[in-house]
């Protein structure tokens, strides 16, 4: 991917892109035809792929299982591979799935997992809309269970439809909107897991850059991030570390940055290390499903590590002691010092890492039942292959400069699981890659805004 790390924040690259507009859209624009030509030429591939497949499919078909205790569940966000997923892990147990999205335009609802699609209402725009379209689905379809797999702008409106969901006996895979304040706000996440006794980077809340510059830098070991609360763009890797070498070059970075009371930053240790991320299901405190993946740049390749029992153990003492409930995915820092796992955040919703459940049949008794498991939570196989996004190692493949890049990405494609292709389930793959991918990028070519990657996992573009 075109990498754009050596600007400091988003901010910083939003101010940048405001200041010279026309030329930007000119690249950007270019960009995109660039990708929508990937697509393009990437079509015989996945259209022989496919056909392929669906031979195999067919030849190779299992009857559907019956499951006697078959629960209705709508599942939502839709356009993620994580839905996917999710999708397909509870079909593949016998139940009976609904999927929603705030577009139509979703191929993952031709997954042949999947046995009603309906639109639901912006999160964006209104809250109360959403909601109201969601319950309207949970009444018109008598849905046992809602799991959202939420974008980050829909955690707590999520955690609303779960209170308005309750009469309707419908039970959610959500934290409460208490609990789920606390997780998503670094700050309070932090302060919590410190009083817990949990590791976590020292981090200070932010409302005002003064508070910055009044800091005193020379009673510290080590260098600090800033990163905003409320938002997630900004990425480690493109963080400038403080104090900057030089007084002026901490106020002109923090001239780039919206500090202020409503919209409050922190300012966290930095930890040289190496970053995991985790998904956890957890009922009443109990972590039930579980995976660990290193962190790429893009967060486009997951591969679960079962030999990190410190960030296991973390997990689970943090979900027991605050006795939380829904989805839980922590973000850790092992430092190179002590070895030990910071978290760093926490995002509660369904993590992308669930796709390395993609062959293990145990994921839907860790959202559908409540008894608690003796073995601890369900993990993937310990030999599960790497998951990629085919169009994101061809974009790779192209913009390759050293042989090692060329043999990593071969090894990668040929070694790993493309995240969204199933021999089970073979249409999402080709139509997601030739109809969805390309009609997303054309509306962004018809009305570009910045954005630094396109993002096959997601399935938008930042
Ligand atoms: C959201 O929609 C509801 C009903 O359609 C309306 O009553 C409410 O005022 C709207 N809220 C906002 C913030 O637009
Ligand atoms: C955890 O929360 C659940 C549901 O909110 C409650 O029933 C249970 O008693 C709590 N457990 C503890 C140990 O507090
Ligand atoms: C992929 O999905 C995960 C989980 O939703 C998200 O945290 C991550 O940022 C996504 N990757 C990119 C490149 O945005
Ligand atoms: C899951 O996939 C891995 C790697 O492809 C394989 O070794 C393992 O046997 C698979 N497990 C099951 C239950 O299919």
């Amino acid at each position: 991917m075109a990498q754009i790390n050596n600007l400091q924040s988003s901010k910083m690259y939003m101010s940048r892109v405001l200041s010279n507009l026309k030329p930007y859209y000119i690249y950007e624009r270019a960009r995109i035809i660039g990708f929508l030509l990937l697509f393009l030429l990437a079509f015989p591939v996945t259209l022989v792929i496919t056909l392929i497949t669906l031979v195999i499919h067919c030849v190779t078909r299992k009857p559907s299982i019956v499951n006697p205790n078959a629960k209705r569940i709508l599942i939502s966000g839709g356009g993620m591979t994580k839905a996917l997923q999710l999708v397909r892990s509870l079909y593949m147990a016998g139940h009976y799935i609904v999927l929603t999205e705030e577009y139509p335009f979703t191929t993952h609802r031709f997954s042949r997992c999947i046995s009603r699609f309906y639109v639901c209402a912006f999160t964006k725009t209104n809250h109360s809309d959403y909601i109201q379209s969601i319950v309207d689905i949970v009444q018109r379809e008598r849905i046992d269970i809602f799991i959202p797999a939420s974008h980050s702008w829909c955690e707590c409106a999520d955690s609303l439809v779960k209170e308005a969901l309750l009469p309707l006996n419908c039970v959610t895979v959500q934290g409460d909107l208490k609990d789920l304040e606390m997780l998503s706000n670094k700050y309070e996440f932090c302060t919590r897991a410190r009083s817990l006794g949990l590791s976590v980077p020292k981090t200070y809340k932010i409302t005002d850059p003064k508070q910055v510059l009044e800091f005193d830098f020379s009673k510290e070991k080590c260098q600090f991030i800033l990163k905003c609360i409320a938002d997630d763009i900004v990425t480690r890797w493109s963080l400038t570390k403080l104090p900057c070498q030089t007084k002026q070059q901490t106020i002109d970075y923090l001239n780039t940055l919206t500090i202020s009371k409503t919209n409050p930053w922190i300012m966290q240790e930095f930890i040289p290390g190496k970053e995991y991320c985790t998904h956890g299901t957890v009922h009443n405190g109990e972590l039930r499903l579980y995976a660990c993946c290193e962190s790429s740049p893009w967060l486009l390749h997951y591969k679960h590590v079962d030999n990190k029992p410190l960030i296991l153990q973390w997990v689970q003492d943090f979900c027991l002691r605050t006795n939380i409930s829904g989805q839980a995915s922590f973000d850790f820092i092992e430092s190179y010092e002590d070895g030990r796992p910071y978290a760093i955040e926490c995002n509660p919703r369904t993590h992308t890492a669930i796709v390395a459940f993609y062959n293990h049949s145990g994921v839907a008794e860790t959202y559908v039942d409540t008894k608690h498991l003796l073995h601890g939570p369900i993990q993937p196989y310990s030999n599960t292959r790497e998951c990629y996004w085919l169009h994101h190692e061809l974009w790779d493949l192209l913009n390759v400069r050293h042989m090692e890049d060329f043999l990593r990405i071969l090894r990668r494609l040929f070694n790993g699981k493309e995240a969204i292709y199933s021999v089970e389930d073979p249409l999402p793959f080709f139509l997601h890659y030739t109809l969805h991918m390309p009609y997303v990028l054309i509306c962004h070519l018809l009305n570009p805004t910045p954005f630094t990657k396109v993002d096959c996992n997601l399935s938008l573009i930042l």
